[in-house]
């Protein structure tokens, strides 16, 4: 007899098929040679920005404290530490974090996520009905494909330099007539993955605005998740200090997300939500209880102590060092690259900097990415089978645009470069092939 193959739901076939950015990384991975060839493409921290010793510290002093950190190696609840949620709320109100005061946030719910900020965005697919959640282009494209294997439409706006275009918006949700109400949420990264467009605090307030038109006129709430992934890495001091959504929130829509992975360590797994208490808010303790009770409690305590005691020399360092890094890459990119970049955006937040290429192609067939992979069949340019020239990988702008979206074309242009994860020399080296690269693309007449 002839036995099929297991019998997937819509999403396990969704899933069953790697997304373009995991296949390109892993192609990448299996052969990566460390110090030689240049990963661009990793949305990695920087190593040295960890605080191993606080972290060996902070463990230490959990375990030896039982009294203050209960149990720290059992099962955690699903809300999440207590010690934790407090530390967040102090840390927020210490440091002002978005302008809000001890009253505001003492309305407000914290609660930790099973494992990371990633686990709370996966919460709320699992818990929205299917439909339509609107977002920026270029788009996280992690949760936006997760989205859309879930089964949700994803509606993209263009963004420009102050993030998320509003007046676009308000015309796309005219266009959408009916369809309107399909919408199920907004997803607004406030320091945007990929480019690191820092959202402005005027369209912060309209998006609120616009959200809170659309909860009325449909008769319900639509909520706005800001993940706010990179908001505590803001390290160009020009820059205007983000307020919190939660200032313009009248009917209660607003939730924020945030992380300790940039400014501690990817690794603890620590994300939470903020918002207000209700069916949604529950759902969302009862989603952490399902996929494995809680966070891991020791790195909640952890986390924890951390913000307690260090972190705001802990977040001053990590931000000096990508401030310098930022300068650094950004003279490289002007003196080695110069014109055949059209514009580029980032280099004041986060790691990230986002070009547009004049008139050359990056998306995975063009003959930069040929180039840069050392797969263009040419032995001088790719190196021999057995030795081959250093290759970089960068996140082309097609896997970050909507295909259905306004910037494919230009999408192909653009790509997303890392400056997080690799040393400065490395990085230089990088954008000395991405230089040659362009070269070789012009001598080829494209
Ligand atoms: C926009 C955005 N949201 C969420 C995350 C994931 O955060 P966490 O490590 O807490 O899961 C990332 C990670 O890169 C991100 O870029």
């Amino acid at each position: 007899m002839n036995v099929q193959e297991i019998l997937l739901s819509e999403y396990g076939n969704a899933s069953s098929i790697p997304s373009p950015v995991n296949r390109m990384m892993t192609a990448f991975a299996g052969d990566f040679r460390d110090g030689y060839d240049v990963n661009l493409g990793a949305g990695y921290v920087n190593e040295r920005t960890i605080p191993r010793q606080l972290i060996e510290l902070a463990y230490r002093e959990v375990l030896a404290q039982p009294e203050k950190y209960r149990a720290a190696l059992n099962y955690g609840g699903p809300h999440g530490s207590h010690n934790l949620i407090e530390s967040i709320r102090r840390f927020y109100i210490d440091n002002r974090v978005g302008g809000l005061t001890d009253s505001i946030l003492r309305e407000k719910e914290i609660l930790i996520g099973a494992n990371g900020a990633t686990s709370l965005l996966e919460g709320v697919a699992h818990l929205l009905p299917p439909g339509i959640v609107i977002t920026s282009d270029p788009m996280y494209y992690i949760y936006c494909n997760y989205l859309e294997r879930v089964g949700f439409r994803v509606v993209t706006i263009p963004e420009d330099e102050n993030g998320i275009q509003t007046d676009l918006l308000r015309e796309r949700l005219e266009k959408l007539g009916d369809e309107k109400s399909e919408i199920q949420c907004f997803y607004i990264v406030t320091i945007n993955n990929p480019t690191s467009v820092i959202l402005s605090n005027t369209r912060r307030r309209e998006l609120v605005e616009i959200a809170t038109r659309l909860s009325r006129e449909l008769g319900r709430k639509i909520p706005l998740f800001f993940d706010k992934a990179y908001e505590d890495l803001i390290h160009d001091p020009m820059v205007e200090r983000p307020t919190s959504g939660f200032l313009y929130d009248e009917i209660g829509i607003v939730y924020e997300i945030g992380t300790l992975s940039k400014i501690l360590a990817p690794g603890l797994r620590i994300g939470y939500l903020i918002g207000d208490d209700g069916p949604f808010l529950r759902a969302m303790i009862q989603r952490t209880s399902d996929v494995g009770f809680s966070a891991p409690l020791i790195n909640q305590e952890i986390a924890s102590y951390l913000l307690d005691h260090h972190i705001r020399e802990q977040i001053e360092k990590v931000n000096r060092g990508y401030r310098d890094k930022a300068r650094r890459v950004k003279a490289w990119i002007e003196q080695l690259l110069g014109d055949a970049v059209l514009e580029y955006r980032g280099g004041q937040a986060g790691f990230y900097f986002y070009f547009t290429l004049d008139d050359v192609e990056t998306h995975e067939s063009s003959p930069f990415f040929n180039f840069l992979t050392r797969s263009t069949g040419n032995e001088e340019i790719d190196g021999s089978p057995n030795s081959r020239h250093p290759r970089v990988v960068y996140i082309p702008g097609e896997h970050c645009i909507h295909p259905k979206g306004d910037m494919v074309q230009v999408g192909k242009r653009q790509l997303r470069l890392s400056y997080g994860f690799e040393d400065l020399d490395r990085i230089r080296a990088a954008l000395s092939f991405m230089r040659e690269a362009i070269s070789y693309c012009e001598t080829r007449g494209k």
